[in-house]
């Protein structure tokens, strides 16, 4: 697959098939995926990777928490001023047409299942690189965003749905535990993977973009 076809392919990914990812292509796709750029190669990014009797052990850890209260170790927005609220409510609004009452109510509960994937990848970075004494160093998170993005397109190419989910390390202690990773390393992101159930209607909606002209000036050139 060219990769204007696998950027064009890759969506997120809400109902997954049961069937496993064999682990030899787990392995295949994060091995390519770690060639990816990052800040002077520092190569911020580990990963955990779940799947089986260990991923259903943190998704029951999950729903049975009972706190709606997020632990994330990467803070979450606190304000989403215009005009990313409105991109945001657009979303939700298209994405609702695409779902029925109940699934549009249990999407907390479904993001735990991560959608019926099999597998989890965890994306962990070191703590002291992010937390540093003189403030948040935010650069290794733009290194993760593209190793991640790079996953998500080795996924596609290879016949496999993603979707990122920040709320799957809602909860990290439950992860930690279950997983034993330690402290010293931040649970940022989980990434579901897994065969799409194309035949659900939710995967069928498409997320918009904002138009080139609207996002993008050109200086200086023809
Ligand atoms: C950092 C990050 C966190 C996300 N977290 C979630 C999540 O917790 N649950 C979910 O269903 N989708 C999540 N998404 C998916 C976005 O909603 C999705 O990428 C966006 O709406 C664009 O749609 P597309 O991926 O289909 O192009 C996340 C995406 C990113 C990049």
């Amino acid at each position: 697959m060219d990769i204007v076809t696998a950027i064009k392919e890759r969506q997120s990914i809400r109902a997954f098939k049961p069937d496993p990812v064999p682990l030899d292509i787990l392995k295949k796709i994060i091995s390519q995926a770690l060639w990816a750029p990052s800040w002077a190669n520092t190569q911020p990014w580990e990963f955990a990777v779940a799947g089986g009797k260990k991923l259903k052990e943190i998704q029951d850890g999950f729903l049975n928490r009972g706190d709606v209260e997020a632990k994330s170790e990467v803070a979450r927005p606190y304000e989403f001023p215009e005009p990313y609220i409105s991109r945001m409510r657009g979303l939700m609004a298209k994405e609702k047409t695409f779902m029925s009452e109940a699934e549009f109510k249990g999407r907390r509960t479904d993001n735990f299942g991560h959608y019926g994937a099999p597998a989890c990848i965890y994306l962990l970075i070191g703590r002291s690189f992010v937390y540093q004494a003189k403030g948040v160093n935010v650069w290794p998170l733009y290194d993760c965003g593209s190793v991640v993005q790079t996953i998500m397109l080795l996924a596609t190419s290879y016949g496999l749905g993603t979707v990122a989910q920040a709320q799957a390390v809602t909860y990290p202690d439950i992860i930690r535990k279950v997983l034993n990773i330690p402290e010293d390393k931040l649970l940022a992101l989980g990434i579901a993977i897994g065969y799409h159930d194309m035949e659900a209607k939710r995967n069928k909606f498409r997320s918009d973009r904002e138009p080139l002209d609207k996002v993008a000036t050109f200086y200086g050139l023809k």
